[in-house]
C-alpha cells in the first residue's frame, strides 16, 4: 500500500471560476485545531524533515507544488504535490520531507492537534528507534 493516501477534493465550479471547501468529518477525516500554510519559500530550500508522534495532518498545495517524500521506516516514496484539488493525508509516525517548492507554491496543512513541540521526532534515527518500540 502506499505511504501516499490521496484525498481528491471535489472544486465547486462555475462560470466565476473554481472553489474547494474542506470540511472536518467529511473530506477532511479529523477534528481540524490548526491550520497553517508554508510560502515564500527560498529556491534550494527543503523543509519538514521531520516525524509527529500523534498527529493528523492533510496538506495540500494551493498554488505551485513542490515534491513531498514520505517515509514510515520501511519504504520511502515521493510524489509531486501539485494541485489544489489533491490533499495527501499523512498519520502518525511517518517521516516527511518536502523539496523543490516552486517560488509561487502555497502549502497548506490542516493539522488534528494544536502546535506541541514534544510531538515531534526530528532526527531520523530517532524516528526509526521510536518506531522499533
Ligand atoms: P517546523 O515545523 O520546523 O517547519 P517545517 O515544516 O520545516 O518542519 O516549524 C518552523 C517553526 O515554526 C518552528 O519554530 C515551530 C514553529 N511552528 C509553530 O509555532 N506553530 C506551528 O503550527 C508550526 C507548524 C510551526
Amino acid at each position: 500500500m502506499s505511504l501516499f493516501h490521496w484525498i481528491d477534493f471535489s472544486p465547486l465550479g462555475d462560470e466565476r471560476g473554481s472553489l474547494v471547501a474542506l470540511e472536518a468529518g467529511s473530506t477532511v477525516p479529523f477534528p481540524i485545531k490548526r491550520v497553517y500554510y508554508i510560502f515564500g519559500t527560498k529556491e534550494g530550500v527543503s523543509r519538514g524533515f521531520h516525524a509527529h508522534r500523534q498527529l493528523q495532518q492533510v496538506a495540500v498545495c494551493v498554488t505551485g507544488k513542490c515534491r513531498m517524500v514520505l517515509d514510515n521506516g520501511k519504504k520511502r516514496e515521493e510524489a509531486w504535490l501539485d494541485s489544489p484539488t489533491k490533499g495527501v493525508l499523512i498519520q502518525d509516525m511517518v517521516w516527511r520531507e518536502m523539496h523543490d517548492f516552486s517560488p509561487d507554491c502555497v502549502l497548506l496543512v490542516l493539522a488534528s492537534e494544536h502546535y506541541d513541540e514534544c510531538d515531534y521526532i526530528r532526527n531520523y534515527q530517532d524516528f526509526l528507534d521510536v518506531l522499533k518500540k
